[in-house]
Order: C-alpha cells, then sequence, then structure tokens
C-alpha cells in the first residue's frame, strides 16, 4: 500500500480549457491516491474537454464550475475554497488563465479563487508552441514567477496541433512530484534565520561609471524566495539588480563591496545561516572623482585597490553559524572550489561553472556542484528555483549532521 504522504492537505486543482485537459484526471487521481483532498475548480472551456463528473469521481467531491451557483452553505464558495488551499495547482493552465492571474482578472470561478488564495500557487502551461512563444504569455510568465508563482516548465515534442515544438504539458508524475515537493518543503526552514547576499557589487570610479560584473542577483534571489517559501526569516543584502524584492524578504540595498561587507559583518553574527552568492568586486578603483571625468585626448589609469574579502572574515568570526559560499568559476572549477572551501572555512561551497552553455550569470538555469567536507554532490542543469531548493536540502542535512 502506498504510503499516504498528503493525508491532511487540501490541494485546489484548476482545470482549463486545453487538449491536456485529460491529463489533470491523472493528476487528481495521483494527488488522491496519495493522500490529499483534491477540490476541482473547472473553467467553462474545460468542460468541453473533460466531463465534471470525471474529476467527481476520482476524487470523491463534488466539482466546482460556477461561481453563482446555488451555495450549498453560508459560506461564500471561492474565499472559502481559497483559504482552506494548502497548494493552489492549475493543471493545464491555458494562455488564457495565465493572462488572467498576471493582470488581476478574476471573472470567474477559477480566477476568483486564484486572486483570493494565500496558498502557493503552481501553473502547469500546455498549448500550441506559438502561444507559447508569443512574448505576451512569455511576459506573463515571466511577472508571474517574479511575484513567486510557481510555473511547472511545458514539455517539448509532438503537440495536439500536429506540430513539434514546445508547449507540451508536463508529464502527470512531474506535476504530482512538485506539488508534493511544494506542500512538504514548506515547514522544514521555520523560523531558521538567514542571511542572504546577490547581485553584482558596483565600484565608482566617478559619478557617472563604475566598475561592475555580469551577476543578474537570479540566483541569490532565488535562494531568498525559496528559504522564505520554506519558513526562513530572510535577509538579503542585494548589489543593484534588475529583480523585484521576493515577497516575504526583508530586504537591504547596497551598491559597493564595502557596502556590503558593512551590511552583512552587522548582522552576522544573529544568524544561523549564511548564504553569500553576491558577486563581489575584489577590487575598486583607489580614488572616485567628483566629477565626471572627461573624454580628452589622454588615456586615463585607474588605478585599483583591494576590497575587503567579506567570505573570508565572515570564515574567521564564524562560530556557531553554517557558512555557504558560491565559487564562480571558468577553469578547474573543483580544485578552486575546494581550496576557497578550506581557505575561507566554509561550510559549504556551491561551485559553479560560468563558462558552461545556460549556467552562470544572467541565465535562469544552473548547474552546479555542492562540495562540503564530507562530500561532494553534483547536480543536473536546473532552474536557479530548484537549485536553491537543492542547495537548502542540502544544507538541511548537514546541519543534521
Ligand atoms: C480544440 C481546442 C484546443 C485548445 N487547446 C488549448 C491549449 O492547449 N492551450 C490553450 O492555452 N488554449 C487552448 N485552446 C483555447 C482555449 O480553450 C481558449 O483560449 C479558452 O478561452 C480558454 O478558457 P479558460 O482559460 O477559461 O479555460 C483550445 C481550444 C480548442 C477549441
Amino acid at each position: 500500500m502506498q504510503k499516504k504522504f498528503l493525508t491532511g492537505q487540501c490541494i485546489v486543482l484548476g482545470v482549463t480549457g486545453g487538449i491536456a485537459a485529460y491529463k489533470a484526471v491523472e493528476v487528481a487521481s495521483s494527488l488522491k491516491k496519495l493522500g490529499a483532498e483534491v477540490q476541482v475548480v473547472m473553467t467553462e472551456a474545460a468542460q468541453e474537454f473533460v466531463q465534471p463528473l470525471t474529476f467527481r469521481a476520482v476524487t470523491h467531491n463534488p466539482v466546482i464550475t460556477d461561481m453563482f451557483a446555488e451555495p450549498k452553505s453560508w459560506e461564500v464558495e471561492h474565499i472559502s475554497l481559497a483559504q482552506k488551499a494548502d497548494l493552489f495547482l492549475i493543471v493545464p493552465a491555458t494562455a488564457n488563465i495565465i493572462g488572467k492571474i498576471a493582470n488581476g482578472i478574476a471573472d470567474d470561478m477559477l480566477s476568483t479563487t486564484a486572486m483570493a488564495t494565500q496558498a502557493s500557487v503552481l501553473l502547469a502551461p500546455a498549448m500550441n508552441v506559438n502561444m507559447y512563444n508569443n512574448p505576451i504569455l512569455q511576459s506573463n510568465i515571466d511577472k508571474l514567477s517574479k511575484l513567486g508563482y510557481g510555473v511547472v516548465e511545458p514539455a517539448s515534442g509532438y503537440l495536439a496541433c500536429g506540430v513539434e515544438g514546445k508547449g507540451r504539458l508536463a508529464a502527470p508524475e512531474k506535476i504530482v512530484e512538485l506539488a508534493i515537493r511544494e506542500l512538504t518543503l514548506s515547514a522544514d526552514w521555520q523560523g531558521v534565520k538567514v542571511l542572504v547576499t546577490a547581485g553584482g557589487t558596483q565600484e565608482p570610479w566617478d559619478p557617472v561609471r563604475y566598475l561592475g560584473n555580469h551577476s543578474s542577483g537570479k540566483m541569490g534571489y532565488a535562494v531568498a524566495k525559496v528559504a522564505a517559501r520554506r519558513g526562513a526569516e530572510v535577509l538579503l543584502v542585494t548589489a543593484p539588480t534588475a529583480l523585484e524584492s521576493p515577497l516575504g524578504v526583508e530586504v537591504e540595498q547596497v551598491q559597493t563591496a564595502r557596502e556590503m561587507y558593512e551590511a552583512v559583518l552587522a548582522v552576522a553574527a544573529e544568524q544561523e545561516v549564511i548564504i553569500k552568492a553576491a558577486a563581489v568586486a575584489d577590487y575598486r578603483p583607489q580614488n572616485k572623482a567628483e566629477d565626471k571625468i572627461k573624454k580628452d585626448e589622454s588615456e586615463p589609469l585607474i588605478n585599483l585597490e583591494r576590497n575587503p574579502d567579506i567570505l573570508a572574515e565572515l570564515g574567521r568570526r564564524k562560530e556557531r553559524q553554517f557558512l555557504v559560499g558560491f565559487a564562480a568559476e571558468s577553469e578547474q572549477l573543483l580544485t578552486n572550489a575546494q581550496a576557497k572551501l578550506k581557505n575561507k572555512n566554509l561550510d559549504l561551497i556551491v561551485a559553479n561553472d560560468i563558462s558552461a552553455v545556460d549556467s552562470g550569470f544572467k541565465v535562469d538555469t544552473n548547474q552546479v556542484v555542492l562540495i562540503s567536507a564530507q562530500d561532494q554532490q553534483e547536480l543536473p542543469k536546473l532552474s536557479k528555483m530548484e537549485v536553491a531548493a537543492r542547495l537548502l536540502d542540502k544544507i538541511v542535512e548537514l546541519r543534521e549532521e
């Protein structure tokens, strides 16, 4: 008999009008088998593809289809359902529902409940490849991701519309796995004080120019976001980025390495875990000009001086904290990372090959090796959110040891 992981958990499963709606039946059935209470909400279009009766039979619950149907109790149904949800899943998610949620439209039972919920929302898009690649859809997905909505990446392959491409609903078992992860993760960092640093510092040369680096901050922000979602009390000290502040995270903005040093060292002693994902400049221009340096015939030289090494200082002062560093390397990844782990007195280092395709700076994916004194774990190429989740899993494991 299958272990009932999800007993006591309520999952609201929204089903929208795409060809893949029939696959949501398998998702509902698997979640039910795992012990979850599954409440299905179907859009009008979804009912063109699958009968509500199918979901009713699988979940043993009535299926909600109409916001204005005669209520079965005094409760306003979309609000009570939204509050009851431990997780809100939308499978498949049409371009339409993604657009509606991203733009605050609440014109039917599903979109209204999605707006009212405070649970994590996980969307599994499925559609024609051109719809998927449409920049409007992509920007809606991007907006939702930045707001903390989970998006299950669709697969590539043969689509129902007869073409090959990206847009096929992710495999139901993958969706179920992510749902389980979302539901079972949420409490393991409850109340843990975590400091995360992110972004690339900027070292001014004059009031207009600075020395910087390619860090986008995405990895550090993902760590802060996932830690907060798992219950941690997160302080994010960040150099300038184009990213929105993650929900539920306290954010302190800095610009230079020295400002980051001050901000981090001021609070380091209170932290239980410190994760240094920022790309901190090793050097800064020795003098910052008061006025903009004018272009003339000369070729100016910039004299550089060393910035303080924040990670090394944290390693020196470390008492009870768990200290994590990142090593972005373009050569001899493991050797350099292992040396840094030791020299800076770290508990874990995330070694990041920035020369690999779709890994490191700017992109949304990363391929890393987690190295501790005990072991070495190579992760496949994953989204930065997933890398963050795996990193936090590893820290839990090592702290328990
Ligand atoms: C046969 C057929 C298949 C469709 N498949 C999809 C699909 O896979 N993904 C999608 O976004 N829209 C698809 N649509 C379009 C949606 O049904 C349409 O945009 C609808 O308004 C969605 O409403 P809903 O989001 O409220 O369910 C399909 C339409 C038809 C007629």
